[in-house]
């Protein structure tokens, strides 16, 4: 069978992923073909700046040459070995992380939702082995409006619409009201395995912790024995202007999961863990056959690289800087903009309305955008995006809140 992939003949994928595909993605109008730092191209060679990064993946950008020989480099060594063995890049990559993050242990799996499986599976693995087995206990203590994956797992820690028609959920998880110090000090007892916090909640609408919070969870844990599980998922690997967003609240977890930025387009996850919760899980109790393959870490030592190389974490400070000063400058013209939020390159802008067709129209003018929570534009684009790229960015969105808003007003 051939596949087309020309630039130039209307693309076959839409119509073959309506057949074949399950159902389960609203997918945006357009196939695309190739990406190249904040710049993608689609089947048809239209151009767009991609202000989502493959929802804060590319923190590196689209093809970075740099990951990309070492991606073709890896995969004509080794691609797959399974974990009967260890590789060069596994080892290697395994002690980067522990000495970026502080933490003395990792484990590798695929994605996100593994990442945290893994953590949950850590924290009450170490409950456990403290309180020999209570049958209440273990219980992981999760936000409102948080967002973990969507393995069974992590959608019991997570809202109720995304548990509906997968029951029975798996049971031991209570939710919170996120940056609620009183509710988190009633919540976390003796039956508590974990709590589980993003620092900036990303689907939730681009919320941060607040540093009391933070520094309340830390501190609530080690007293009763919990621990405190970090999910920068979304915020890690440079996105916030740390590598991890943690950095800026000054407390650190005792389990770290991350993922989408870390692997540079190539699917990786990691569960990074203290050495005591570490301890308390023997051998062959927790596994995978992927996780931590030769060719994922490769890319993801490149991408570690990049970040490091072309100071991307200044990058993101700087650029996310003056995103907020150019978007606070419009905020007096334009009242629809509610609040900005976010750190570094993750930020959320929002509005007094519901922000899809905002997301159309930036489409339409050639931005590639996100409304999550409803109302909230969620501006991740790659941290490589030229200040340029980014004013286009920038005013394009103010025009399509605009023509939005004007349109709404309209229809009512
Ligand atoms: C904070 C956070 N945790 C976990 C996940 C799940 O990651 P994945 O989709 O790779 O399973 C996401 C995905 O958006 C996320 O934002």
């Amino acid at each position: 069978m051939e596949i087309v992939m020309s630039e130039s003949s209307p693309s076959q994928a839409p119509a073959l992923e309506s057949e074949y595909h399950l159902q389960v993605y609203r997918r945006l109008p357009l196939v695309p073909a190739r990406g190249s730092g904040a710049r993608i191209w689609d089947s048809n060679g239209r151009e767009y700046i991609d202000a989502l990064a493959g929802i804060a993946v590319l923190n590196v950008g689209h093809c970075h040459p740099h990951v990309v020989a070492a991606i073709q480099r890896q995969a004509a060594q080794l691609t797959h070995i399974s974990n009967f063995f260890v590789t060069e890049a596994q080892a290697q990559l395994a002690r980067r992380l522990c000495e970026l993050s502080g933490l003395d242990r990792v484990f590798f799996n695929n994605s996100g939702a593994e990442a945290n499986e893994g953590a949950f599976k850590l924290a009450r693995n170490w409950y456990h082995s403290k309180r020999g087995g209570s049958p209440r206990g273990g219980v992981i203590v999760s936000m409102e409006g948080c967002f973990h994956g969507r393995t069974l797992a992590t959608i019991a820690a997570g809202k109720d619409l995304y548990q509906q028609g997968f029951e029975p959920i798996p049971s031991g998880y209570r939710r919170i009201p996120f940056n609620d110090v009183a509710a988190l000090d009633r919540a976390v007892d003796g039956d508590t395995a974990a709590v589980i916090i993003e620092p900036i909640q990303g689907e939730g609408g681009v919320t941060a912790a607040t540093p009391e919070f933070m520094q309340a969870a830390r501190q609530i844990c080690s007293d009763r024995g919990a621990a405190l599980i970090f999910d920068e998922v979304q915020c890690g690997m440079g996105r916030t202007g740390t590598m991890f967003a943690f950095e800026q609240y000054g407390v650190r977890p005792d389990i770290l999961s991350l993922a989408k930025g870390l692997g540079g387009g190539v699917p990786i996850g990691a569960t990074l863990v203290s050495q005591d919760i570490a301890d308390a899980l023997p051998k062959g109790r927790h596994g995978t056959t992927f996780g931590g393959n030769p060719l994922a870490c490769a890319a993801a030592l490149a991408t570690i690289e990049v970040i490091e190389d072309e100071d991307l974490l200044d990058r993101a400070s700087e650029l996310g800087d003056y995103l907020v000063e150019k978007l606070e400058a419009a905020r007096e013209h334009q009242t629809s903009i509610k609040e900005i939020r976010g750190l570094g390159l993750m930020r959320g802008v929002v509005l007094d309305f519901e922000g899809a067709g905002v997301v159309r129209r930036m489409l339409d003018k050639g931005v590639i955008s996100n409304c999550t929570a409803l109302n909230v534009m969620r501006l991740i684009p790659p941290l490589v995006i030229s200040k340029r790229d980014l004013d286009t960015v920038i005013s394009i969105m103010l025009q399509a809140i605009a023509e939005e808003k004007e349109a709404l007003k309209n229809q009512a």
